[in-house]
């Protein structure tokens, strides 16, 4: 029988290097994408999937990301008192369900593979999504609704994937692939940060599965990999053979949002697609394009 998905964890001890000075005292992971941090894109999609327990893995200075998810009281008995219907609707958006979310502390950031490896309690014996919300992905169908899907099809682990340069797999988890219907890839093996030379394949890994809880058992044995941490790749590899492992060529557009450039390219995508905003932003992208590319732009 397959085991019904309704844990994620979230993974957002990380330091956020690339984005100081923005980072320094505050989370990466509420950095605004147009008005929503990139947290609650990561809980809106996981809860669009059917996931109802979440545990978000913390470190120092992230606690406006678990107040994030509370009943702000003062502030919506002024919404209230002032007829602010819409905003008051914004931030009921951003409230999840008494006793939904659980906080693991990961005191020293050792790598994905160890911010995940400290939920084990929480995972216990279930399937269980993860989602790094500093990747954003821009869909019809959310991203892990998606994987959820092949989970319920395949009964194993599947991870979102997609094509990248084949000069650029030594920043990604590359697979190495069998069956392929187009879609759904069969991993034979996962190899993290691979030189090109060495890359089985330029399909990547993006911040996006679903997991069966056996990969605590190696996540447990604290290897160290690429870059010296605990490499949540490595531990999913000796998986394979064991369960269906998968990889999804998931339909949408991803955004590396703990990337400066990639951060802005989801903040002008995100924001063209609001019918609130689209126009104005197409109308000054346009005056840019013309300046810099003259009348053909
Ligand atoms: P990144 O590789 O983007 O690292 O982590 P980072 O520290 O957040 O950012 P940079 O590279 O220094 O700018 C990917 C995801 O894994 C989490 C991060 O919070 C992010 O969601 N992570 C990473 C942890 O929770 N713990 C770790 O030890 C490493």
């Amino acid at each position: 029988m397959i085991k019904p998905l309704r844990k994620a964890v979230l993974p957002v001890a990380g330091l956020g290097t690339r984005f100081l000075p923005a980072t320094k005292a505050m989370a990466k992971e509420m950095l605004p994408v147009v008005d929503k941090p990139l947290i609650q894109y990561a809980v809106e999609e996981a809860r669009a999937a059917g996931i109802e327990q979440f545990c978000f893995v913390t470190g120092r200075g992230k606690t406006a990301i678990v107040e994030h998810f509370d009943i702000a009281f003062e502030l919506e008995a002024v919404l209230r008192e002032r007829g602010k219907m819409a905003e008051l609707r914004a931030l009921r958006d951003s409230q999840l369900p008494p006793g939904a979310v659980v906080t693991v502390r990961q005191q020293e950031p050792l790598g994905l593979g160890h911010a995940i490896w400290c939920a084990r309690a929480f995972v216990g014996d279930d399937p269980f999504a993860i989602l790094l919300p500093d990747d954003l992905v821009l869909s019809e169908t959310p991203c892990t609704l998606q994987l959820a899907n092949a989970y319920y099809q395949t009964g194993g682990c599947v991870v979102a994937v997609t094509e990248v340069p084949h000069a650029q797999t030594n920043r990604y988890g590359i697979l190495d692939i069998g069956a392929d219907d187009g879609k759904l890839v069969e991993v034979r093996g996962l190899v993290e940060k691979p030189k090109p030379e060495d890359a089985p394949s330029d399909l990547s890994i993006i911040g996006r599965y679903v997991l069966r809880p056996e990969v605590m058992t190696y996540l447990s044995r604290m290897e160290r990999g690429a870059g010296n941490e605990v490499q949540l790749t490595d531990a999913m590899a000796k998986l394979i053979g064991q369960v269906p492992f998968h990889g999804l060529r998931y339909e949408g557009k991803r955004f590396d949002c703990g990337d400066k450039i990639g951060f802005l390219e989801a903040q002008i995508a995100f924001a063209l697609k609001r019918a609130d905003m689209g126009p104005a932003v197409r109308t000054f992208l346009q005056g840019y394009c013309k300046e810099l590319f003259g009348a053909q732009g």
